[in-house]
C-alpha cells in the first residue's frame, strides 16, 4: 500500500510535516492521536489520567490497525506508537515509515511550555525526554524506511520526503 508514515519522538514535527507532506503528495492526513480522542470522546491528557496507559495503548492499536488497513494517507503516529510489534509490523506493510529524527535539546526546546504530553509531566522534564528518546531511538531507527532530519523547518521537511519518496518510486527496481 502507499501511506506515509511518520513517526518519531513527541515535539518531532509529525502533525506539522504530516499536513503539508499530505498537500505535496495528493494524499489525505491523519492524526493518530487525533483520531484516538475521536473514539474516545477524551483528551489523550484525559485517558491517561483516568483510564490508565495501557488504556490508552489498546486503544492506539485499535487504531494504528485500522489506519494501516487504509491507502491514500500520509499518517501521523504518536510516539510511542511503534513500539508495539504488531504496529508496527501493520504499518510496515501498509507504506513507508519515515522517522524524523531530534535531538532532546530540540524536544526540550519545542516542549517545555507543553502540558498534552503526560508521559512528559512532572519534575524533570529533560531527564524524561533524554531517557525516553534514548529507549526509543533505535525502535525508530530500525522500523524506518527512510531518515530525515527533524531540525529542519516543517516545509523543507516535508519537501525532502516528497522528493525522496518520488525517487525512491520512480527509480528502476533492481533484478
Ligand atoms: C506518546 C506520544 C504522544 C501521544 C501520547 C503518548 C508517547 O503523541 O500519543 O501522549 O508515548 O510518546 P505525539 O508523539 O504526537 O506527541
Amino acid at each position: 500500500m502507499n501511506n506515509i508514515i511518520l513517526c518519531g519522538f513527541m515535539g518531532s514535527g509529525k502533525t506539522t510535516v504530516g499536513k503539508r507532506l499530505a498537500t505535496l503528495t495528493g494524499r489525505v492526513f491523519v492524526d493518530m492521536d487525533a483520531e484516538i480522542e475521536q473514539r474516545a470522546g477524551k483528551s489523550i491528557s484525559e485517558i491517561f489520567a483516568r483510564d490508565g496507559e495501557p488504556a490508552f495503548r489498546q486503544l492506539e492499536q485499535e487504531v494504528c490497525l485500522d489506519l494501516a488497513r487504509r491507502s491514500g494517507l500520509v499518517i501521523a503516529t504518536g510516539g510511542g506508537a511503534l513500539l508495539s510489534p504488531a504496529n508496527r509490523e501493520a504499518l510496515a506493510a501498509s507504506g513507508i515509515i519515515v522517522l524524523l529524527q531530534i535531538s532532546p535539546e530540540t524536544v526540550m526546546d519545542r516542549l517545555e511550555r507543553d502540558t498534552t504530553r503526560p508521559l512528559l509531566a512532572g519534575e524533570n522534564k529533560e531527564d524524561r525526554i533524554r531517557q525516553l528518546l534514548a529507549q526509543r531511538l533505535p525502535v525508530y531507527q530500525a522500523a524506518a524506511h527512510l531518515v530525515v532530519d527533524g531540525e529542519q523547518a516543517p516545509d523543507a521537511v516535508a519537501r525532502q520526503i516528497a522528493k525522496q519518496i518520488a525517487n525512491q518510486t520512480s527509480a528502476p527496481r533492481e533484478g
